[in-house]
């Protein structure tokens, strides 16, 4: 252990230092008598002022572990308080209570308690250099901690914010600030201008957790965790929680911004399950996306080491806009008004159901149900139409088995309980005969496929361009969207390289192979086949694919980049070797194998989503 002390009442030295096993035996003495000596003193003395005692998260007490921060051995603190030293406790409590008693600037002081709490916590790494230092994002107690003298931080940090509140010049406005849950906010329907949001993305920062400690010593509401807009498993609290109670968010933002007016909506992610996602819920919401020439960046002044070294994570945060639409203004995907005649609502109807089912194949009634009237600005319309009949002249009804567990099917029983219906696209269905939406498609694909060759031939060093890149570029350069998702339409069209970036076509052979697979809408055969596996539904023989067609959905998928599918085919879809030439069978087995090798590296690299913290 070391003392490092200033004396303040004109003693020498001023400045020193002394250890437990320091070789000077008179400081030895000193160190035993008046530093271990006060450390007793503050041992046996009771705080005399208010501090938390919170049980971290308000676990139970019988639980060890807190959350998703909690860590046996480095966080595994059970209170509040068992985070700091008896000594900067008293410390911290003490300026705290004096604060709280102060009525002019108390805003002000506390912002500076906040910002030397966790410097004052165990936290506090002791360094080589005689520094401390602490871990952002996360609760890590290192084995030699640096007591800070919270005094003289406090002094710094007074010093800091004093010379940074000397050069805001906005003193006085008509600003509220306020702190609630975004799903419901108190704010009339279309009456704000503008919304900028900075969303939390999934899992990455544990905010409420990282929260808490602020949180108690301020005395604030710690219990609203169950409206925190997180993926947490400790707290049950699933990616489809996170999608859903965004989507709430967004439809509030949705609800209270005038027609015509934007959100701006910050963006972190490279990763390319969110951003379409993202696209998903804000289009679900009802937004389009602003037309800009440009895209706006945040430029953050740090970056990790990870954002130096890989091309693959953010080098910079991304805004996007989005616009509440004007009353007529009809979004890119299929409108219902509820005002068509029936011909032309049963058109549409359709288009949603055929749209959805082949992104979802084997999806239930009453999902597809809820799609059609989610779209519909006016609900209840449905009622006058024949939805079954609508359903059936897209779709065909099969009946699948409830599993009860992973491998074993319900017993059957007489309330036909041991079965789900499900639906599947039909055969004439999977390929599109939407002349509109495929010269929406073919337009899309044009301006990517040039937007491609632009960019690799600015960066010649690159085989391919990354998704996030491509996004980027298909929300604001292509205007009319085709209504299926970015990341269905590219597969279509375009090649994956081995880093999982996607290119042009090489050759006339690639172009046509393309080609063909989407006059065949192989896309949505493949997608189709692997659903009705996983469903265990009953595929007549006619429809099953033979041995020769599987190879080619596999060569397909292998080249779309789609490893998982292709690994699936090879391994569940009933492929007989036995059938196949010599030369064919070679082939497939080696594009399986790229297929397993693919799937193998993507898992072993760290999960791409979200901002990424410091340190
Ligand atoms: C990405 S952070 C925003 C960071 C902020 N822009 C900044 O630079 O400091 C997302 C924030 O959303 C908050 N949040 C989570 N769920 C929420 C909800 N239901 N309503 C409002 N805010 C929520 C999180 O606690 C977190 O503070």
């Amino acid at each position: 252990m070391l003392a490092s002390y200033l004396c303040e009442n004109g003693c020498t030295p001023k400045r020193g230092e002394r250890r437990h096993n320091d070789p000077d035996e008179k400081k030895r003495e000193y160190f035993e008598k008046y530093d271990l000596g006060k450390i007793r003193e503050i041992k046996e003395s009771e705080i005399p002022y208010w501090y938390p005692k919170d049980r971290m998260m308000h676990a139970p007490e019988e639980q060890e572990c807190w959350g998703v921060k909690w860590r046996a051995g480095t966080s595994n603190f059970r209170t509040v308080d068992e985070l700091f030293t008896k000594r900067n406790l008293w410390a911290l409590a003490a300026y705290l209570e004096t604060t709280n008693k102060t009525e002019l600037f108390q805003d002000f002081l506390l912002f500076v308690f906040t910002s030397i709490l966790f410097k004052s916590s165990r936290m506090m790494a002791h360094n080589k250099d005689g520094i401390g230092r602490i871990q952002k994002g996360t609760y890590y107690i290192p084995q030699i901690s640096h007591d800070i003298h919270v005094g003289k931080f406090m002094q710094e940090a007074l010093g800091d914010m004093l010379s940074g509140y000397s050069q805001i010049t906005l003193k006085k406005s008509n600003l509220l600030i306020s702190s609630s849950d975004s799903r419901v906010l108190r704010i009339p329907t279309s009456s704000v201008d503008y919304i900028f949001t900075d969303p939390p993305y999934a899992d990455t920062v544990q905010y409420g957790e990282l929260n808490f400690v602020w949180e108690t010593w301020l005395d604030l509401d710690t219990n609203w965790h169950d409206d925190e807009i997180i993926v947490n498993a400790f707290r049950d609290k699933t990616e489809k929680d996170w999608e859903t109670m965004m989507m709430q968010a967004m439809t509030e933002c949705y609800r209270v911004l005038k027609p015509g007016r934007c959100v701006s909506l910050c963006y972190h992610d490279t990763s390319e399950g969110t951003w379409a996602l993202v696209q998903d819920i804000m289009a679900q919401a009802g937004f389009i996306v602003e037309k800009t020439d440009q895209a706006v960046y945040i430029n953050s002044a740090t970056k990790t080491t990870n954002q130096y070294f890989s091309d693959k994570v953010t080098k910079r945060d991304l805004v996007i806009n989005f616009r509440k639409p004007k009353p007529g203004e009809a979004a890119a995907a299929i409108l219902l008004t509820g005002d068509e005649d029936k011909t032309t609502f049963g058109e549409k109807a359709r288009r949603i159901v055929r749209d959805y089912l082949g992104a979802h194949p084997g999806s239930t009634k009453d999902r597809i149900y809820d799609e059609v009237v989610s779209r519909m600005v006016r609900k209840g319309q449905m009622e006058a139409h024949n939805f079954d009949e609508l359903l059936r002249s897209a779709a065909e009804e099969v009946k699948t088995p409830v599993m009860k567990t992973l491998f074993e099917p319900e017993e059957p029983n007489l309330f036909g309980t041991h079965e789900i219906s499900r639906w599947y696209l039909k055969e004439t269905e999977l390929v599109l005969h939407d002349d509109a939406e495929n010269a929406r498609e073919e337009v899309a694909a044009e301006k990517i496929g040039a937007f491609l060759k632009d960019f690799l031939g600015k960066n010649p060093g690159d085989e391919g361009v990354h998704y996030s890149n491509l996004f980027e570029f298909y929300i604001y350069a292509v205007t009319d969207k085709p209504r299926r998702q970015l990341t269905d339409l590219l597969p279509d069209y375009f090649y994956t390289t081995e880093k999982g970036t996607w290119r042009l076509p090489a050759s006339e052979e690639e172009e046509r192979a393309k080609r063909d697979a989407r006059a065949r809408g192989l896309g949505r055969r493949v997608k189709r086949y692997l659903a009705q596996l996983a469903q265990g539904a009953f595929i007549p023989e006619q429809e099953r694919p033979s041995d020769a067609t599987l190879a080619e959905w596999i060569r397909h998928c292998k080249r779309a980049g789609l490893y998982e599918q292709g690994k699936l085919l090879f391994e569940k879809g009933g492929l007989n070797p036995d059938a196949l030439s010599e030369e064919t069978m070679v082939d497939v087995e080696e594009d399986y194998q790229v297929c397993a090798r693919m799937l193998a590296r993507e898992a072993s690299e760290p999960k791409r989503r979200g901002r990424r913290t410091e340190e």
